[in-house]
């Protein structure tokens, strides 16, 4: 792990970038998917109506054709033919969100994105929009609506070195680690998961600690400027757990919680993984329920950060969605 991480250092990941092309007075916006988090994306846009036009929207099921000036289309390039000038990503990870993503760096177009695992295993598309001078950003991806990367990149542009983040990053294991502990059954608690909107219809990449070591992964760009590969991060994967003990643990005053962590070592490199670890029920990267996430940022100064609040859920991560929009914005002087 060292050592991908080392290989990767030469990616150039630090924030905030001056370089960022003037926008005009009014931003096109084009919105990939309108589900969970998109939707309040789009909601929240027609409070931003004077600053931000919706060119067009795209789902993968057809919907009524044409809203006011918003094209409903099926097909990323013919919304891609409206002109914009931004992308917000609301797709999941699939070969067409990393194609659009391709496609709106290549045509420098600004990007906003929710989606983590694209970004992380795309490292080379932010260097390039960077390069290029457009925005490539993606706060939601990370934590939902707690801040986690964008406390990182305060802290960094404070001059703070970071020491080690550590914490609760995925909602979804959360939740299901609440479940067990109470004596609810492995399969009972995915389906309960699920049924609250959390869990996807595949729920591995949350199970088995992918999402959190993708997260890991995009928060080491910006609190190491280290591009991870994520794949690459060792992840303990629930199913490694007997619920039993999970339930025994909390007998006895103690709570499984899946762990993400991001060291730096005492020779530069960084050490990232994800664990499943039994804290003690007053420790705070315990206090975590359901979808909750709680993150901890130490720095080499010995100042320590702690952030806690809905990682998931349509409200929290497009409100993150939407406060990129408007640094976007503002960035432009609209
Ligand atoms: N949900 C959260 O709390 C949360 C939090 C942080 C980050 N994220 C990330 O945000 C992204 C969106 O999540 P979500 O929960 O909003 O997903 P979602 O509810 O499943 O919505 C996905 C949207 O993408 C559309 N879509 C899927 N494949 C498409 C394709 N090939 N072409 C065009 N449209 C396509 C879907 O169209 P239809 O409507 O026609 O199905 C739907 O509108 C994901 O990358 C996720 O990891 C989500």
């Amino acid at each position: 792990m060292e050592n991908d991480m080392t290989q990767l250092a030469a990616l150039d990941f630090e924030l905030p970038s001056r370089n960022v092309r003037p926008l005009r007075t009014r931003l096109r916006a084009v919105l990939l998917g309108c589900g969970t988090v998109n939707s309040g994306v789009l909601d929240g846009l027609a409070e931003m109506s004077g600053a931000v036009e919706v060119s067009a929207v795209v789902t993968r099921r057809p919907r009524p054709g044409k809203d006011g000036r918003t094209a409903w289309l099926t097909d990323i390039r013919d919304a891609f033919d409206t002109g914009p000038d931004l992308v917000i990503d609301g797709l999941p990870d699939c070969p067409a969100a990393e194609k659009a993503l391709e496609l709106a760096v290549e045509r420098g177009i600004h990007v906003v994105s929710a989606n983590k695992a694209v970004i992380a295993r795309r490292p080379d598309l932010e260097v390039r929009a960077r390069r290029k001078g457009t925005r490539f950003v993606y706060s939601a991806a990370v934590g939902g609506g707690v801040p986690v990367l964008e406390t990182v990149i305060r802290l960094t542009s404070a001059g703070e070195r970071i020491a080690r983040v550590r914490g609760v990053l995925n909602g979804t294991s959360n939740f299901v680690l609440g479940l067990l502990e109470q004596g609810t059954g492995f399969d009972e608690a995915i389906a309960a998961a699920q049924a609250a909107g959390f869990a996807e219809a595949d729920p591995s990449a949350d199970i088995d600690g992918l999402d959190a070591a993708a997260k890991l992964a995009l928060i080491a760009r910006k609190a190491f400027a280290f591009a991870p590969d994520a794949a690459s991060i060792p992840a303990q994967s629930l199913l490694s757990l007997d619920p039993g003990q999970v339930c025994g643990a909390r007998e006895n005053g103690l709570r499984y919680r899946q762990l993400a962590e991001l060291t730096r070592l005492e020779d530069g490199t960084i050490d990232a993984r994800v664990s499943l670890t039994a804290l003690p029920e007053d420790h705070p990267l315990a206090r975590p329920e359901n979808e909750e996430n709680t993150v901890e940022i130490v720095c080499e100064s010995g100042l320590k950060v702690v952030l806690h609040g809905k990682g998931a859920g349509r409200s929290p991560t497009a409100g993150a969605v939407l406060a990129d929009i408007r640094d976007l914005v503002e960035a432009g002087e609209v």
